[in-house]
């Protein structure tokens, strides 16, 4: 782990140690005369276990400082129409919801890859309960599976611009807002800059983003007041993927009434399922990375899935590439739009001290992993038996770049004991997001 010099929260601890050490601490003391009750106990250990390293989640996600509007109803209220609104797209028909789609677990199942104006180079991944993966070591929500963006709202701002996803521009986005949606943004944000004069006639050219002419034509000062509104746009539809959150799982209920209640056991998992569980954060030792609230450590590990199937670039370097963008991005914590009170604890002011290897991808929170199949960042295995006997063999001979994180090993599973890690994944789906969160609202006419 990287040694960091900023503020940090404490880490939530190793939990790979925890395992072997409350493991370890079980078998010793079977023998032994004068262990304390729990420590005798393997299932002691492992409730004690679930209590530090597995926290129930809470009803809300974790605060998000670099967002001034992150838990505020009218911006969540603007940023839902903005997630359904295709019109500033190139083709006018992409919104975030057409691969974030809320009828497949806000993900993409369409394709191994995501389909925009065209195929990207990798899955999906659901914004279910994204926003509760947050990486104890830097206290940051890393966003997309290289990490390339540190919060929720600047990873908002990647898709709308790309050519291969939404193709559309900062400053159409700036003009659309200006005419569709002026008094919701400014009830949210403040005045809105003039973008037409009094006769409608446009004051800037309509559309424009770096690296066009467009936008190299405005003053420094005219730059940064249209990224201030494109980073609105991104903290809207931040505040709304916020409320994105689906808990009270079979899993959930089974940790109130047996970690939480003190029960011997409770039906809400079924044998294998609670077998699974046992396995998960022992043998198998899943729980190394896929831990906390959302089943993930909010980090970076390389599992080595290997690059091959449609649409995958030959090479994906993974963290090594998005430590670097991140770095860069003038949209990052430590810059000029984020709303961080002291942006002396953003990442991005310490990224010497971070670590970027190669290969290594974000770990996906587990949470309704059942309904978001395609898996992995290349979203070539299609079950998550498929994802278990990828562990079971430790992952990939070849194929992918750097290398595996020293957990990646064979895990010799029995068959039942794949199935019982299957059943324990599919316990961890929740409630239903609600409705009105799920369906696309009444959006403005066009002009
Ligand atoms: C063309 C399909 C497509 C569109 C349109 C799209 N996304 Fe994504 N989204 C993806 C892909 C693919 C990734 C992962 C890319 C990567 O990691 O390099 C991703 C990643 C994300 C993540 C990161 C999740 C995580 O856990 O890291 C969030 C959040 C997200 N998108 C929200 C949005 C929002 C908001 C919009 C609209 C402004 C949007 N997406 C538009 C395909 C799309
Ligand atoms: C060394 C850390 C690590 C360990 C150990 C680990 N995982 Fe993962 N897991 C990851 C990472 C990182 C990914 C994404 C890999 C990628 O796409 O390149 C992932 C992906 C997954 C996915 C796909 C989720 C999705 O939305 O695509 C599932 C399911 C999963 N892991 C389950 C497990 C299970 C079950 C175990 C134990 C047998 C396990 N993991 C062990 C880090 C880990």
């Amino acid at each position: 782990m990287p040694t960091l010099k900023f503020p940090r929260q404490e880490p939530i601890g190793s939990p790979m140690g925890n395992i072997i050490r409350s493991l370890f601490v079980a078998a010793m003391c079977a023998g032994l005369a004068g262990c304390a009750v729990e420590e005798e106990d393997p299932v002691a250990a492992e409730i004690a276990l679930l209590k530090q390293d597995f926290p129930p989640m809470a009803d809300r996600p974790p605060a998000d400082p670099t967002n001034g509007v992150a838990d505020d109803a009218a911006a969540a209220r603007l940023g839902q129409k903005l997630f359904f609104e295709q019109r500033y797209s190139e083709n006018g028909q992409v919104s975030c919801a057409t691969c974030h789609n809320p009828g497949t677990a806000y993900q993409d199942d369409r394709n191994n890859t995501a389909l925009g104006l065209d195929f990207t180079g990798r899955h999906t991944p659901t914004v279910l309960n994204a926003a509760y993966v947050v990486d104890p070591e830097t206290d940051t929500n890393w966003m997309f599976w290289d990490g390339r963006k540190d919060s929720m709202w600047s990873q908002a701002l990647g898709p709308p611009e790309d050519a291969k996803e939404m193709g559309g521009s900062r400053m159409g986005i700036a003009f659309m807002l200006y005419d569709l949606y002026k008094e919701e943004y400014e009830a949210v944000f403040g005045a809105m800059p003039t973008l037409r004069d009094e006769d409608g006639t446009a004051l800037f050219a309509t559309e424009g983003k770096p690296g066009t002419n467009a936008w190299d034509a405005l003053s420094a000062e005219d730059q940064t007041a249209f990224s201030r509104v494109y980073s609105n746009f991104g903290k809207a539809i931040a505040a709304y993927e916020r409320l994105v959150v689906s808990g009270n799982s079979a899993y959930d209920k089974w940790y109130a009434e047996v970690v939480d209640g003190g029960a011997a056991d409770s039906s809400h998992l079924s044998a294998s399922a609670r077998r699974g569980l046992s396995l998960f954060i022992g043998k198998a030792a899943c729980g190394t990375c896929h831990n906390g609230a959302a089943f993930s450590d909010g980090g970076f590990h390389n599992t080595g899935v290997e690059q091959s199937g449609p649409h995958l670039p030959a090479e994906d370097y993974g963290r090594a590439d998005g430590m670097a963008s991140m770095v860069a991005d003038e949209f990052n914590c430590a810059g000029e739009f984020s709303d961080h009170p002291n942006k002396e604890r953003c990442a991005a002011a310490h990224a010497e001290d971070l670590e970027a290897r190669q290969g290594a991808f974000k770990t996906p929170p587990l949470r309704n992993v059942a309904l978001s199949a395609p898996y992995m960042h290349t979203g070539t295995l299609e079950t998550l038996a498929e994802v278990v006997e990828f562990y079971d063999d430790g992952g990939s001979d070849s194929g992918f770049s750097g290398e595996k994180d020293e957990e990646i090993v064979p895990l010799n599973l029995s068959e039942s004991e794949q199935a019982d890690l299957v059943a324990f994944l599919e316990s961890l789906t929740g409630e239903d997001v609600p409705a009105e969160l799920t369906t696309e609202p009444e959006l403005p006419p066009d002009p």
